[in-house]
């Protein structure tokens, strides 16, 4: 275990590009906003002051308009070592970044608040209250700009593209991405740089890749405005999203304690977001949560691991998400982790990103909510099967849920950083 930690350790100091962490060396040679959360979580347990420069490097790239960016762009890399970089994203609008900061014009899962108070609860001092005070009004803006200008299907946030939501070529996203006419489909083989540095078979195919590309480009195209959501070609409700911004701004509310700032109006958000979720995105059949097309008013009728990730929150369905989740679809004998897809669904694929491999992150928020909700052997069997499949395939991306062989890129930063958590 301390030669475990140690190497978490390194793996995180290596992906250090000196105010910020790469999620990992060629595939994302930039820093991602929902994999900065993570980081700085993992990096609290080297010490306070890389984890909150983490999140003070990505919240410095925050839009005018409070959007915290998917992606900030360094400007050292060269533009093609990513795809689509920097160029393909502009113009940026004046409600954009800062002037000299290139970022795409999405967002990603809001794990920000909840990181910054893990950080501050594990090095409490004025130093560390200091740093909350700098940091807490940009987290405000952002979750302002999720509740406000993302607000969709009455008390519903809603998010704009599947790279929003963190999974993306989730089964959940098949219906609504089969109505997104392709962009680029014809050089999309040829412009993709993922592919250069992992197998095609561990990746979202052509296919989704030339509907992701249409969907930005009718954002970029209407310079990233929000006020006809639904006439994009992609809005939809996803449950993690929803989920990680309503215990987040529950977060905000102990923040704002510990500051002296008021917390009430951050619990009355966490409180009505959380009842959204539970009334509105349940399905009973499924025994789990499940996204909503916000354009057709439809039912997203799948089980991934995004519509489990609600156990985080107080109340609901919690019964039954157990069950699902210690049950045939993503606990049969010898499954390690928690599957990013239900395993006895026809079109599930044990290698394919997130339609079926095991990954740490989303993992380690079910291991909170266990713990959270006092299922501690649940939770144990979790954290055991973190530290083998690491133990065995090294801080890999994702993992295959049954063999454990190790996915995509190496090195991986959050794999790193949440196992320094587990291992706490
Ligand atoms: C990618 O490049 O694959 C990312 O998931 C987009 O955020």
């Amino acid at each position: 275990i301390a030669d475990l930690r140690r190497r978490a350790a390194a793996t995180l100091l290596r992906n250090w590009r000196g105010s910020a962490t790469v999620p990992t060396t060629a595939l994302y040679p930039h820093q991602w906003s929902w994999d900065s959360a993570f980081i700085a979580i993992g990096q609290a347990h080297l010490g306070p002051r890389r984890a909150f420069a983490e999140l003070t490097a990505l919240h410095g790239a925050q839009w005018g308009d409070g959007r915290v960016p998917q992606i900030v762009f360094n400007p050292a890399v060269p533009e093609d070592a990513y795809f689509p970089g920097p160029a393909f994203w502009r113009p940026l609008p004046r409600h954009g970044p800062p002037a000299g900061v290139s970022t795409t014009g999405l967002v990603q899962p809001p794990v920000h608040a909840a990181a910054v108070l893990a950080i501050a609860e594990r090095h409490p001092g004025a130093a560390t209250d200091a740093a909350v005070r700098r940091l807490y009004p940009r987290l405000v803006r952002s979750h302002d700009y999720l509740f406000e200008r993302r607000s969709v299907a009455s008390g519903l946030v809603g998010i704009v593209h599947p790279w929003e939501s963190g999974l993306d070529n989730s089964p959940s996203w098949d219906e609504p991405l089969a109505a997104v006419d392709p962009g680029l489909a014809d050089d999309i083989t040829v412009l993709r740089r993922d592919l250069r540095h992992a197998d095609a078979g561990h990746r979202p195919t052509d296919s989704d890749y030339a509907r992701y590309m249409g969907i930005v480009a009718a954002y970029r195209d209407r310079r990233y405005a929000d006020d006809d959501l639904l006439g994009l070609p992609f809005c939809t409700v996803d449950p993690l999203f929803c989920a990680v911004l309503a215990w987040s701004e529950d977060a905000l509310a102990s923040l704002a304690r510990r500051i002296g700032a008021d917390p009430g109006r951050h619990a009355e958000r966490a409180r009505e977001l959380t009842h959204q979720v539970h009334t509105r995105l349940f399905d009973p059949a499924l025994g789990c949560y499940v996204a909503l097309d916000a354009r057709t008013g439809r039912a997203l009728r799948k089980r991934t691991v995004s519509g489990l990730v609600p156990l985080l929150l107080p109340g609901g369905h919690r019964a039954a998400v157990l069950e699902t989740l210690t049950g045939p679809s993503f606990a049969a004998p010898g499954v390690l982790g928690v599957p990013s897809y239900d395993l006895t669904a026809p079109d599930a694929d044990p290698h394919r990103y997130w339609r079926g491999p095991t990954w740490v992150n989303t993992t380690w928020l079910l291991w909170r909510a266990l713990l959270a909700h006092g299922e501690t052997g649940h939770a144990e069997r979790l954290a055991a099967d973190l530290v083998h499949l690491v133990s065995t395939a090294g801080f890999r991306e994702y993992f295959h849920p049954v063999t454990g062989e190790g996915l995509g890129s190496d090195h991986f930063s959050w794999t790193a950083a949440l196992l320094l958590d587990v291992l706490a």
